[in-house]
């Protein structure tokens, strides 16, 4: 029992911080962080689930829904900010459990992260597919077979099923695409993100922008439907469940602090990577949700694109060119997303290889890359193949409540390090804690609620194979064990 609340030492851990001699590369800057977060943000969330989480249970109010989302994000990422200044390791919320509640509880989070990273980034790759073929069809006539852009495997009713489709081909070869490049260096990936970044921003203002002129304030009133009389739809009720459905949006800024040893400046800079992502998006889906909502009625968005069929509802061929815009947008916001979640897990592995609760070859960092091309190779490999043949529809709520598992831990271990380690310092303080990380951990939990019950049940089983992961190779190669 002592063993699996063993914690790792702080100051071991700001000693690894520091030591460059492991091979990553320190190349980005503040901006570069920001745009990381934004990068990882921006994604299916905003441009799919806003619809559906107004139409089936937020109605108008799903701007609230982002809000109350974005506040149990914001808690979370002060929390995570006072970590990453203070221990700019790469292992990110795993590394931060190890320090505060024990290896057991460490692993558990880190075996949790691979919800919100690998299982995220597959979730996402197959989106991207589905956007990918009608976008070949509409801009170049190309008609790519059905059979070859789909898996053989769907979720329906609870079952799962086959099809007469063989695999996901775009998927797979957009995930090695991107794992290449995360492989070839930070830097370009960065660049690559800042690309994507750029065009799905400024396609998000001019949808919030054009589209204000294109109101229908009726369609915003009442701004909060009144609930049915069941849980959850509409009313505050509705509010929350709708969080809990949005909260997807918000997943990747923490992915950020994977990125701790290859900052130029993560003491100062980690904080304004999570904090500075996570404002500017929050502010664009509030906008977003409201103009979206007030173009059209909320009942009418529970549809597979529902900025493009809003906006092809108000405006016809007037904004026939935003409509592409917004295909283009959705494309190149997907992408980035699995790039940053690409990014995140193999340096949560790298982390989890150096304790000892992987195999060592996780740890090796590529000699002129600098990168961890061993586990990004394994992560994208294994990504891609998830993707190319699993029905991930029914991973989706999954991500989400594993990563609002994290959120809480990553909170609840700010107030304990704040009594184990009252004086280790902190170039970056969490404010009014335990105030904050308390709301944070409340919120995060508060969304998991209203999820469905069998979200809870994959969840459970999940860890369960983790804790058997372990007992199996991790307790007994743990180098703390070793240490003894
Ligand atoms: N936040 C990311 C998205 O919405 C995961 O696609």
């Amino acid at each position: 029992m002592k063993r699996l609340l063993r914690t790792k030492s702080v100051d071991h851990l700001i000693a690894e911080s520091q030591d460059d001699s492991h091979g990553f590369k320190r190349v980005l800057t503040r901006t570069s962080l920001i745009s990381l977060g934004i990068g990882a943000v921006i994604g299916t969330g905003i441009f799919v689930l806003t619809g559906h989480a107004a139409a089936d249970f937020a109605g108008p109010a799903v701007a609230l829904s982002y809000v109350l989302s974005g506040l149990g994000c914001l808690f979370a990422g002060l929390c995570y900010a006072e970590y990453s200044a203070a221990l700019p390791i790469s292992g990110s919320a795993y590394t931060y459990t190890y320090a505060t509640l024990g290896e057991f509880m460490a692993w558990i989070i880190g075996w949790d992260l691979i919800l919100e990273y690998l299982f995220a980034a597959s979730t996402v790759a197959v989106g991207w597919s589905k956007h990918f073929t009608p976008f070949l069809k509409d801009f170049f006539g190309v008609v790519l077979p059905e059979q070859w852009c789909r898996a053989p495997l769907d979720y329906v009713e609870g079952h799962i099923t086959t099809t007469a489709n063989f695999v996901n081909i775009p998927a797979i070869l957009l995930v090695w695409v991107i794992t290449a490049l995360l492989i070839v260096g930070m830097k370009e990936s960065a660049r690559f993100n800042n690309v994507m970044v750029g065009i799905k921003v400024t396609i998000i203002l001019l949808i919030i922008g054009l589209g204000w002129g294109y109101i229908d304030w009726n369609n915003l009133t009442p701004f909060i439907p009144e609930n049915t009389g069941k849980a959850g739809e509409y009313g505050w009720s509705g509010i929350l469940k709708g969080a809990g459905v949005i909260f997807f949006a918000y997943i990747g800024f923490d992915a950020v602090s994977t990125a701790a040893q290859e900052t130029k400046n993560p003491q100062k800079d980690m904080f304004w990577g999570m904090i500075g992502s996570l404002l500017i998006c929050g502010v664009l889906f509030v906008g977003v949700s409201v103009v979206l909502c007030g173009m059209v009625n909320y009942k009418e968005l529970h549809v597979d694109a529902p900025v493009v069929y809003a906006l092809e509802k108000v405006a016809g061929n007037e904004l026939k060119w935003l409509r592409m815009a917004v295909e283009v947008a959705v494309l190149a916001g997907l992408s980035s997303v699995i790039l940053v979640m690409l990014m995140g897990q193999p340096r949560v592995f790298f982390s989890m290889a150096r304790d000892g609760l992987l195999p060592p070859m996780f740890a090796r960092v590529h000699p002129k890359y600098g990168t961890p091309h061993i586990t990004t190779m394994i992560t994208g490999f294994v990504c891609s193949m998830l993707a190319g043949f699993l029905p991930l529809n029914l991973l989706g709520e999954l991500v989400s409540i594993g990563t609002l598992l994290a959120f809480t831990v990553v909170c609840l271990g700010i107030i304990v390090l704040r009594r184990t380690k009252p004086d280790m310092p902190r170039p970056y303080r969490t404010p009014w804690v335990p105030w904050v990380p308390l709301a944070g951990a409340i919120i995060c939990v508060g969304q998991t609620i209203l999820l469905p019950a069998d979200t809870w049940l994959r969840l459970i089983i999940w860890m369960a194979i983790g804790v058997v992961v372990y007992f199996g190779y991790g307790r007994h190669h743990s180098r703390l064990r070793h240490h003894d």
